[in-house]
């Protein structure tokens, strides 16, 4: 079956062709023809952050050459295609609506199935995308963390996910892009703030972690963030020079801690074996190294995608859009009137 895969919940426009039935078996390169990513990067950057109007915009310029690259890519056209798959939601609703609607067109006018894929769904699967060796089996423990979610799910099958907690305010991944700001370090945060924080000392200052009841997985990260950014306004205040790779080292550390802590607590409650990271804060070297030095000495096993499944990308939305097409599950086919949706309802 050849899967035309379409992302465009927030401010990448990306394309995929899968090929998911040569065997049952089949080796990463058979399953993923192509992955293209077309992200918009310098287009919010002056702002600071995504300027959801623009986004949409951005995504109308970018769709058919985003496909017509994947297509190429994958040596196909869009007659061999079997299927197509497309974010449905959650995410910027205009941003969506765009990558959608080509979707929905594209399956109108080759008289093929559309499928409507939850975001998340596709961060909870990408693991599935890599080499068989490296892939869990069901059912496992995942994280999922980025810039607009940050959620621990049981992942039974394919198609069934059980939340398990999610962060009460902000999402890690927002947090990393507002200290990034505040430190007036540009957008998207979290690779600059990761890579100074290299060059710094992680127990220079103690920002706090927000544990919140005993048993909770669920996450905040409003006050770690409000923290870094008095503890910057304060030394502008008083004149003395801020310590950005310090700053970005404590905070790094602090949201780790707490992502690793809940993590593992979560696999604990489930009782499975193996635990999963997915998003775009998976790609944080820190997290994974930790992950998985904790997940070792609490005797799990740890699976983590290759930094180009963990940020937004379509082949994940292709994968777990073949699982919900396969599984005939609700809303496996959608037609040409159905909407876009701007939160999940899985979370
Ligand atoms: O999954 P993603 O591409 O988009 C969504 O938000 O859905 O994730 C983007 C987020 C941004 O907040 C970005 O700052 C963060 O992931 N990010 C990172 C790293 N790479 C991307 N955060 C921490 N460390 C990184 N290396």
């Amino acid at each position: 079956m050849l899967i035309l895969a379409i992302e465009s919940s927030c401010d990448d426009t990306a394309a995929a062709v899968l090929d998911l039935n040569r065997d049952h078996h089949p080796d990463h390169t058979s399953r993923v023809l192509s992955n293209v990513v077309s992200s918009q990067f310098d287009v919010h950057a002056r702002f600071g952050g995504i300027v959801p109007e623009l986004a949409s915009r951005c995504h109308i310029e970018a769709i058919w050459p985003v496909v017509h690259q994947a297509l190429t890519d994958a040596g196909v056209s869009l007659e061999d295609i079997d299927l197509v798959a497309a974010t449905q939601g959650p995410g910027l609703v205009g941003s969506l609506l765009v990558g959608f609607t080509f979707a929905k067109a594209v399956a109108l006018v080759q008289q093929i199935p559309c499928t409507g894929v939850d975001h998340l769904a596709g961060h909870l699967l990408a693991i599935l995308l890599e080499k068989e060796k490296e892939r869990p089996e069901f059912p496992y423990t995942a994280l999922v963390v980025s810039g607009g979610n940050t959620s621990l799910f049981a992942v039974e099958s394919p198609t069934e996910f059980r939340l398990l907690g999610r962060t009460r305010d902000d999402a890690a991944g927002e947090a990393f892009d507002k200290v990034a700001k505040v430190l007036e370090l540009g957008y998207p945060g979290g690779p600059t703030v990761s890579r100074l924080a290299e060059q710094g000392n992680a127990d220079a200052i103690p920002f706090p972690r927000a544990w919140l009841d005993k048993e909770s997985v669920d996450f905040s990260f409003s006050g770690l963030k409000t923290s870094v950014a008095n503890y910057v306004n304060q030394c502008r205040q008083k004149n003395i020079p801020v310590p950005t790779e310090n700053i970005c080292a404590s905070f790094e550390q602090a949201v780790v801690d707490v992502l690793v802590k809940k993590t593992l607590d979560a696999a604990k409650q489930t009782g499975h074996q193996r635990v999963v990271i997915g998003g775009g804060v998976a790609a944080n070297k820190q997290l994974r190294q930790q992950l998985k030095t904790g997940c070792a000495k609490a005797g799990f096993h740890c699976f983590t995608p290759s930094p180009e499944y963990c940020t937004d990308n379509a082949a994940m939305i292709g994968l777990a859009g073949y699982f919900q097409f396969v599984a005939g599950s609700a809303g496996s086919t959608v037609g040409p009137d159905t909407d876009a949706f701007s939160r999940s309802p899985l979370n």
